[in-house]
Parts: structure tokens; C-alpha cells; sequence
């Protein structure tokens, strides 16, 4: 038995050591990519990655009804006064669908043009008084309501924490009195706090001008945040956090300071 134990271990202490060198060497491919690319082709590389994307237009996807965290956020936080709502990265309707049968009049606003021809489509087969308009990226438009919605992960896709901060205040500056922000994005964890503190390293070493925490494994390119980030960025647009959770999805309330 000593011996199969010893070969046992042997074997997987090798396994281990592999296992950490595919680790490093995929890491630093990665950074090596962010740091060679340009705004303009992650920002392309996100584009493309939503154009050719068909879940976010299916008929199940957007019956499917809000997340967990958006019908927390809407049962805890949204005041009952609220009556309009703007959501920018709309998708192909799904808040849009469920939150006018809330009784919400709701105005969404789009980048992916295959996404607002869906929506359209879909809205007017199931008689929904909603429309979603082909829209830039990166920008906020100018619309006053009483929630305003950076729709499910977008602000994950927002680079650069200047962009951030000035969207942020557009949206702010759309706000009704005692008005909302929602924002949801990817939350950091230990695992890429770890891949954060890698990336510093490695910008320091090599340059590069791309944000510590940003990925591109998923296809598209993407930040993690922490709740101090998130708190910072809120701050620098004249807005507190209400509420933040990352529990399952990173998400936060933010409002008027
Ligand atoms: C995860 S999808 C969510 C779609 C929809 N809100 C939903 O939950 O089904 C993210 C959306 O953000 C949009 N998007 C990606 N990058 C963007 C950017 N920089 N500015 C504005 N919208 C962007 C995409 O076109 C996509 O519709």
C-alpha cells in the first residue's frame, strides 16, 4: 500500500504542476492579447461577439421573465411612485416584456440592430405598448424618467472608467425626483482579484494600456468589479449606492447623493 500511495501522489503532484503551468501560460496569452489590442477591436471583438449571438433573442429568453436580483431590486428598492422607465442595452426585450406587464411604461434603447428588429417583432405579435430604439454604444440618451436601467451586464462592456463615470452622470441627469440607477456587471472574486494583481505586474513589466480585472475568455471583452470600484465609480458621478450584492451577478441601486 506505501508504495501505491507514494506512485498516487507522485502522479498527481505532476498533474498539479501542469495544471498551474497551463494556468500562467493562459494567463499571460491573454494579458499579452489585451495589451496588443486596441480599444477599437475589443470594443469590435463585443460587437461581434452580440451579433452573432441568438440567446438574447429567443422567444424563451425574453418571456423569461426578471432575474432573481432585478425582482429583489424592484420589490426592495424602486420607489412605488416610479411609472417610467428608460433601459439602455435593452437586448431583445426581456426587462422590457416583463416590467410593462408590471404596469411600466418602459423606453428601450439598443446597439445590436438585429436585437431592436426582434423586440420589435416580438412586441407587436404579443401587443406590448413598447419600443426599442437602435441606439450607439457607449452612450446614454437623453431621456428623463424615474428608473433608469444600464440593462443586464452592460455595464461589464463599458471601458475604461472615465466612460464609466460620464455615463453614469448622464444617467443621472435623466433622473425624476427620489429616481433610481441599476446597474449590474460581473463581481470580482479571490480567483480574479489573484489575476488582478498578475495583470499589474504585468503592465508595469511590459505596458499596455489595457484595465487590470478585464478579460476576454468569455468571447467579448469584460471588467470584474469590486464593490470599492463600483462605490468609487458611483461617487466620482455625484451618485451612493443604495444597495450592492454580489451574489450570483454583481448588481447595485445607485441614487442621488
Ligand atoms: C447580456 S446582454 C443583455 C440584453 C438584455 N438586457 C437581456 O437581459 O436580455 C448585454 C447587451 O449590452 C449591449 N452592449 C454591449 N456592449 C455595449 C456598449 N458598450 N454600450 C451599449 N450597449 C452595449 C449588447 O448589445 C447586449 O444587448
Amino acid at each position: 500500500m506505501f508504495t501505491v500511495i507514494k506512485l498516487y501522489n507522485a502522479v498527481f503532484e505532476r498533474i498539479y504542476k501542469l495544471y498551474k503551468l497551463l494556468y500562467y501560460t493562459d494567463f499571460f496569452l491573454e494579458t499579452f492579447l489585451l495589451s496588443i489590442m486596441s480599444e477599437r477591436q475589443l470594443a469590435n471583438l463585443t460587437r461581434q461577439f452580440y451579433h452573432h449571438n441568438k440567446k438574447y433573442i429567443t422567444e424563451d429568453n425574453i418571456r423569461s421573465g426578471l432575474k432573481d436580483f432585478e425582482k429583489h431590486i424592484f420589490e426592495k428598492y424602486i420607489p412605488a411612485s416610479a411609472s417610467e422607465i428608460v433601459i439602455l442595452a435593452a437586448g431583445g426585450g426581456r426587462e422590457i416584456y416583463s416590467l410593462t406587464k408590471m404596469g411600466y411604461k418602459c423606453y428601450g434603447y439598443e446597439s445590436t440592430e438585429k436585437f431592436v428588429t426582434v423586440a420589435a417583432d416580438f412586441f407587436k405579435k404579443n401587443e406590448i405598448d413598447a419600443r426599442i430604439i437602435h441606439f450607439p454604444v457607449n452612450k446614454v440618451p437623453q431621456h428623463s424618467c424615474d428608473v433608469f436601467i444600464f440593462g443586464w451586464g452592460v455595464y461589464t462592456h463599458l471601458s475604461g472608467e472615465s466612460l464609466r463615470v460620464k455615463l453614469l452622470e448622464d444617467a443621472k441627469n435623466n433622473l425624476r425626483e427620489n429616481g433610481k440607477i441599476i446597474i449590474s456587471f460581473w463581481a470580482s472574486n479571490e480567483w480574479m482579484e489573484m489575476k488582478k494583481r498578475l495583470m499589474e505586474k504585468y503592465r508595469r513589466i511590459f505596458g499596455g494600456k489595457f484595465e487590470c480585472g478585464s478579460c476576454i475568455k468569455t468571447g467579448c471583452w469584460g471588467k470584474y468589479y469590486t464593490q470599492s470600484e463600483i462605490e468609487d465609480e458611483a461617487r466620482k458621478a455625484g451618485l451612493k449606492v443604495d444597495y450592492y450584492s454580489d451574489q450570483r451577478y454583481g448588481h447595485a441601486v445607485l441614487s442621488v447623493e
